[in-house]
């Protein structure tokens, strides 16, 4: 029996297509080529002038998670250098790197300085092949200003061979003397109508079976994340594969995405009007059991008084600041449970 189970367990792992198929789809529908990007416009515009020309700036890519930096530095790299050739021009380092000053110092350094290797006949036939090399710093929001002070001479003095491509989501923690070294490129959040297109070919490549309002909950809840999304859609896929059910219903996503249902919402504000404290704590309790978590009940409070016109603008106001103060204090790491107990009591009171 043991035997059995062994044998079977090593042909699944060990299978090409189950690897094929276990692949996060974010990484399987990573954009291979600067025309995939979506929605990023005048980025894609602008570095596939440089593709012609081989002339590149230094660069910063800056905009909220899940919006294509990463995608596009990597697709750039292979439309430029070609895939082997690749392997020798392009240094990545991430957040996951130590990146303190001694590496920007050894590493970053002997690499910026290397002389540029040959392209292969082959590549040079196929690809611009310009002569530089890359170094992409991504997250380098979470490099040390030292470090980031250590980049300055290093980024002029070998610019003759080596670009950088700097890449965040706070770009205010870029410092000044980096930052304008470098040509800027925003990356937005997804708009809807790209967003929607991408998921959609996505579902349809994954032959996924889905309701029509679907993919719009899916964008609703990830907020112009590309990644959240693709996520979220390949975890319902996976459900449905489980329940047997046929197709994936916004129901699904709600849940698997830990969005407060409607009813609850419903009864939180209902406590909130009737302004019983005793009330308010006794639900809070019997909601703090059920698991939801805190930060999405913000969220969804936030979005119920913002677009209900019952409310008047001073009640709304009030309301936001006493959300953004508990939202803060929750990032902060402190009790949810209290936390929420005296959000309600609060909104009530105002
Ligand atoms: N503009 C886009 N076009 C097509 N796919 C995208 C786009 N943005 C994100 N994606 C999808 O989301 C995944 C993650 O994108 P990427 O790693 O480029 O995000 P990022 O902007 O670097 O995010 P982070 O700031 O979290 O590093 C990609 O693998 C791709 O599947
Ligand atoms: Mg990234």
């Amino acid at each position: 029996m043991f035997e059995g189970f062994g044998r079977n367990k090593r042909r699944k792992v060990g299978s090409e297509e189950d690897s094929h198929q276990s692949k996060p789809w974010v990484e399987k529908y990573r954009p291979k080529q600067l025309d995939d990007i979506a929605a990023q416009g005048h980025a894609v515009t602008v570095l596939k002038k440089t593709l012609q020309s081989a002339n590149l700036p230094h660069m910063l890519f800056y905009g909220p998670p899940g919006t294509g930096k990463t995608s596009t530095i990597l697709a750039l790299a292979k439309e430029l250098f070609g895939p082997e050739l690749m392997k020798s021009r392009i240094l990545e380092l991430n957040a996951s790197d130590e990146r303190g000053i001694s590496i920007v110092r050894e590493k970053v350094k002997n690499f910026a300085r290397l002389t540029v290797s040959k392209p292969s006949k082959n590549d040079l036939e196929n690809y611009p092949c310009p002569p530089y090399k890359i170094i992409i710093l991504d997250e380098a929001d979470s490099m040390t200003s030292d470090a980031q002070s250590a980049l300055r001479r290093t980024m002029e003095t070998y610019s003759g061979v080596t670009r950088f491509c700097l890449i965040c989501n706070y770009v205010t923690r870029i410092i000044d003397p980096l930052a304008s070294r470098c040509s800027k490129f925003r990356f937005k959040p997804l708009d809807a109508t790209n967003a929607i297109d991408r998921l959609r070919y996505v579902a349809t490549e994954e032959s996924v079976s889905y309701e029509d309002d679907v993919l719009k909950t899916i964008l609703d809840i990830s907020a112009g994340d590309l990644r959240r999304a693709i996520t979220l859609l390949q975890s319902a896929a996976k459900r449905i594969q489980y329940t047997g059910a046929e197709n994936v219903t916004s129901q699904n996503v709600k849940e698997l995405a830990g969005v407060v249902p409607d009813d609850i919402l419903k009864m939180i504000v209902e406590k909130v009007s009737n302004k019983n404290v005793n009330d308010i704590i006794e639900y809070v309790n019997e909601f703090t059991k059920s698991g939801w978590s805190g930060a999405a009940v913000i969220d969804q409070l936030h979005d119920y008084y913002i677009s209900n016109d019952e409310y008047d603008t001073a009640f709304k106001n009030n309301v936001s600041m006493i959300l953004f103060d508990t939202d803060a204090k929750l990032s902060n790491g402190t009790n949810e449970h209290l936390q929420l107990l005296n959000l309600l009591v609060k909104i009530s009171q105002v």
